[in-house]
C-alpha cells in the first residue's frame, strides 16, 4: 500500500510540472488525485477494509501524501496567477507606490528640542518639574510674597489657596536647587499657564528655563552664554541686545531682544517699528532665592533665564499669530519639518 501512495504521488508532480503556469492544468491535476474520485481519495475509501491494526500505519502516510500534494497545488496555482499578471500587463511594476501618510513633530515640540540641544551642547543638563505647582515655589520662594505687586505681572490660575498652574518654568530653579549643591547647570522646558489671550499670548504656552550656580559664576557669562544661544539659533548674524529690566528673582535683571528677524531691524509691523524684538527674560540669581533653598549668596553666585518657546517659533518661521499653533489644523502644520 506504501508503495502504492508513493507512486501515485510520484505521477501527481509529475503531472503538476507539465501544467506548468496554466491554471486549469494544475486545477485537473488536483481533481484527478483529491477530487471526490480522486485517485488518492478512492485510497482513503479503501482504508476501512484494512486489518485494524494496519490502518493508523496506512492513514498516515496517506494523510502526509495528501498534505504535500495540496501544498504543492497551492504553490503551483500561486505561482501562475503572478505569472499570468505579469504576461497580461495587468500589473504594472513601474506604478509608484501609494505614500503613506508620515506624522511629524509638532513646530513647538521641534523649536523646544532645538533649544534643548543647543544649550545641552553647552554642558546643560535637562530636567522637568510639575504643571500643578504650589504657590510657595511659583511665587513665595521666587521672592514673590503673597500680596508683593508683582504678582500681577502675571495673571494666575488658581486651583486653591496653595495651589497653582505655574506660571512660568521658574519654580523649577527652585526645586533643583533644594534637591541639589552646586555647582548647577540645568535647562528646563515645559508648559506654563497664564489668563491671558492675544495675537501673541495664549492661557497655556511653553517656556525653556536656564539656571547655572556655581563658584564666581558672572553676568560675562550670562552674556556669553545667551549670545551664542542666540547666534545659534538665528544665525552669526543677527544683533543681539541686553535691556535693563526687573525681575524680584533675579538682580540686575535683563531682558534679551534679538534684531527683528522678519526686517532686519528696518523696523515692522512685528516689532512695532523699533527693529527689536524681545525673547526672554533673565538676571542674576537674587540673593533672597538662595538664602531660601539654604545656599549661602556669599559663597555662590548664579544667573538664570526663561524664554517663550512660542516667542522663538514664530520669529524662526516669520508666523505672525501665535494662537496658529493650537488650532491643529493640518494644513499649517504640515509646513513644519
Ligand atoms: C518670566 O516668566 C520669567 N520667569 C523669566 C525669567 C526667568 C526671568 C529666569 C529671569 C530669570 P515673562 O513673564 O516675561 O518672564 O515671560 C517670559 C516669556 O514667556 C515672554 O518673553 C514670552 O515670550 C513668554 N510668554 C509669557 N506669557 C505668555 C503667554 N501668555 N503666551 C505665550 N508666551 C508667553
Ligand atoms: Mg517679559
Amino acid at each position: 500500500m506504501k508503495d502504492i501512495v508513493q507512486q501515485i504521488l510520484r505521477e501527481a508532480f509529475e503531472e503538476l510540472d507539465r501544467a506548468n503556469s496554466d491554471i486549469k492544468a494544475i486545477d485537473k491535476v488536483r481533481v484527478k488525485y483529491l477530487g471526490r474520485k480522486g485517485r488518492l481519495t478512492e485510497l482513503f475509501k479503501q482504508l476501512g477494509g484494512l486489518p485494524k491494526e494496519k490502518r493508523p500505519e496506512i492513514g498516515k502516510v496517506l494523510n502526509e501524501a495528501r498534505e504535500q500534494l495540496e501544498k504543492a497545488l497551492g504553490d503551483a496555482i500561486a505561482r501562475a496567477k503572478t505569472a499570468s499578471l505579469e504576461v497580461s500587463g495587468d500589473f504594472d511594476i513601474t506604478i509608484p507606490g501609494r505614500r503613506p501618510l508620515v506624522g511629524r513633530l509638532h513646530p513647538i515640540t521641534q523649536t523646544a528640542r532645538d533649544i534643548c540641544q543647543i544649550f545641552v551642547q553647552m554642558g546643560f543638563e535637562v530636567v522637568e518639574g510639575p504643571e500643578v505647582e504650589l504657590d510657595y515655589y511659583n511665587f513665595e520662594a521666587l521672592n514673590i510674597p503673597k500680596d508683593h505687586p508683582a504678582r500681577d505681572m502675571q495673571d494666575t490660575f488658581y486651583v486653591s489657596e496653595e495651589v497653582v498652574l505655574r506660571t512660568h518654568t521658574s519654580p523649577i530653579q527652585v526645586r533643583v536647587m533644594e534637591a541639589r549643591k552646586p555647582p548647577i547647570q540645568i535647562i528646563a522646558p515645559g508648559k506654563a499657564y497664564r489668563c491671558d489671550s492675544d495675537m501673541t499670548h495664549t492661557p497655556m504656552f511653553h517656556q525653556v528655563e536656564g539656571l547655572m550656580v556655581g563658584k564666581d559664576v558672572s553676568f560675562a557669562d550670562l552674556k556669553g552664554v545667551l549670545t551664542l544661544f542666540v547666534h545659534q539659533m538665528f544665525g552669526p548674524h543677527v544683533g543681539v541686545r541686553f535691556r535693563p529690566s526687573f525681575f524680584p528673582f533675579t538682580e540686575p535683571s535683563a531682558e534679551v531682544d534679538i534684531q527683528c528677524v522678519i526686517c532686519g531691524g528696518k523696523g515692522c509691523r512685528v516689532c512695532s517699528y523699533t527693529g527689536w524684538l524681545e525673547i526672554l527674560g533673565s538676571g542674576m540669581v537674587d540673593p533672597a532665592v538662595f538664602e531660601m533653598v539654604g545656599y549661602d549668596p556669599e559663597q555662590v553666585t548664579g544667573f538664570a533665564f526663561g524664554m517663550g518657546i512660542e516667542r522663538i517659533a514664530m520669529l524662526r518661521w516669520g508666523i505672525d499669530d501665535l494662537r496658529l499653533f493650537f488650532d491643529n489644523d493640518v494644513r499649517f502644520l504640515d509646513q513644519f519639518f
